[in-house]
């Protein structure tokens, strides 16, 4: 089976042609980076109208790329949310357009879906795992029992930590996308030198609050700040998160080492998980406890169309015979609503 999956939920436009036995034939990512970095963040009204304007030419070097023509995919899978409205609707109308018109089937993905099945994609693992899915506008811990079949364990009750990682490098001026820039400074600063809270680090519950870690790093911002302060700033928050990351999965573990009698797959995807920092700090955890750690490869943990692709492979193998030409966007379709 060879299918095109469409991204357009936020400032990618992606297109990917993927194959059953897990071969990424192309994935072309367009990043509009560049376009909201004079305004420190994603503009929605300006993202849809680049998604429009790119959207075109990045189906045709993905198809072009894998060698092959719109006859010869078998399905076309877009996201059909959550995400920002416009940048859905150019994902999924082009894709619908494109479904009716060579009479291929369409999978509407719903893109936490695919951000929980990519690392499917890219390691064997089996049903039931444990999942961190950390992106800019998520953070919550999944026990990922099948496809459609998720349960919240978690998640944060304020603002995501990709939200988070982009407010805090906006407080020190170091530039947006706000992750990796932080990952960077931080590569440079002392992580024991500024003393930052843990929200809800002791709670029993598995719930996480990124606001006050976010208002904590603002109270130590100055005026003049000079390189060094701003590293050792990023490096403590980045070490605070990764705390509260470590302390909650351990507990997550506890829980599903009690459901099933067996130690979980620890799964870690989405934006935040391509930081190599938390990915060592949730590393460590795992030898500890003698179990598996997994996460996509960094284009894989950032957005991109390959994982629509793939979790449409996915519930097409459950059900060759999905065809969804009447969905619709949904710009706050939450995982649970898709509980079967
Ligand atoms: O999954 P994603 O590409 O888009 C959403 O679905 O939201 O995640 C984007 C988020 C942004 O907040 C970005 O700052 C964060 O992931 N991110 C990172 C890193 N790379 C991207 N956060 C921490 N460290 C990184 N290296
Ligand atoms: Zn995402």
């Amino acid at each position: 089976m060879i299918v095109l999956g469409i991204e357009t939920s936020c400032d990618e436009t992606s297109a990917s042609v993927v194959s059953s036995n897990k071969k990424i034939l192309s994935n072309i990512i367009y990043s509009q980076i560049d376009i909201h970095k004079p305004f420190g963040g994603v503009v929605p009204e300006i993202a849809s109208r680049s998604h429009v304007q790119k959207i075109d030419e990045v189906i045709k070097i993905s198809l072009k790329q894998a060698n092959l023509s719109i006859e010869d995919v078998d399905a076309i899978a877009a996201t059909a949310g959550p995400g920002l409205i416009g940048g859905l609707i150019v994902g999924l109308l082009t894709s619908k357009a494109m479904a009716i018109s060579a009479n291929k089937p369409l999978v509407g993905i719903n893109h936490l879906e695919a951000h929980a099945l990519t690392p499917r994609l890219t390691n064997k693992i089996d049903f039931p795992y444990l999942l961190l899915l950390v992106s800019g506008g998520h953070t919550q811990i999944l026990e990922v029992k099948g496809i459609r079949k998720y349960k919240l364990l978690g998640g944060t009750v304020d603002d995501a930590c990709g939200e988070c990682f982009d407010k805090v490098s906006k407080l020190l001026n170091l530039g947006f996308p706000g992750g990796p820039a932080i990952e960077e400074a931080a590569k440079e600063g002392n992580e024991n030198s500024i003393d930052l809270p843990r929200p809800m680090i002791n709670h029993k519950n598995l719930d996480f609050s990124f606001s006050g870690l976010k208002t904590a790093v603002s109270n130590k911002i100055s005026l003049n700040m000079n390189q060094q302060l701003k590293n050792n700033i990023a490096a403590s928050f980045q070490k605070a998160v990764g705390d509260i990351f470590y302390k909650k999965i351990e507990k997550a573990s506890d829980y599903f080492f009690k459901t099933y009698s067996f130690k979980p797959n620890i799964v870690i995807s989405g934006g935040v998980a391509s930081n190599e920092y938390i990915k060592k700090r949730l590393l460590d955890l795992s030898r500890l406890n003698n179990v598996n750690l997994y996460s996509p490869p960094k284009n894989l943990c950032t957005d991109n169309g390959a994982m629509i692709a793939w979790a449409a492979i996915e519930r097409l193998f459950e059900n060759p015979y999905i065809c969804e030409y009447e969905i619709e966007v949904n710009p706050r379709w939450q995982l649970s609503g898709l509980n079967q």
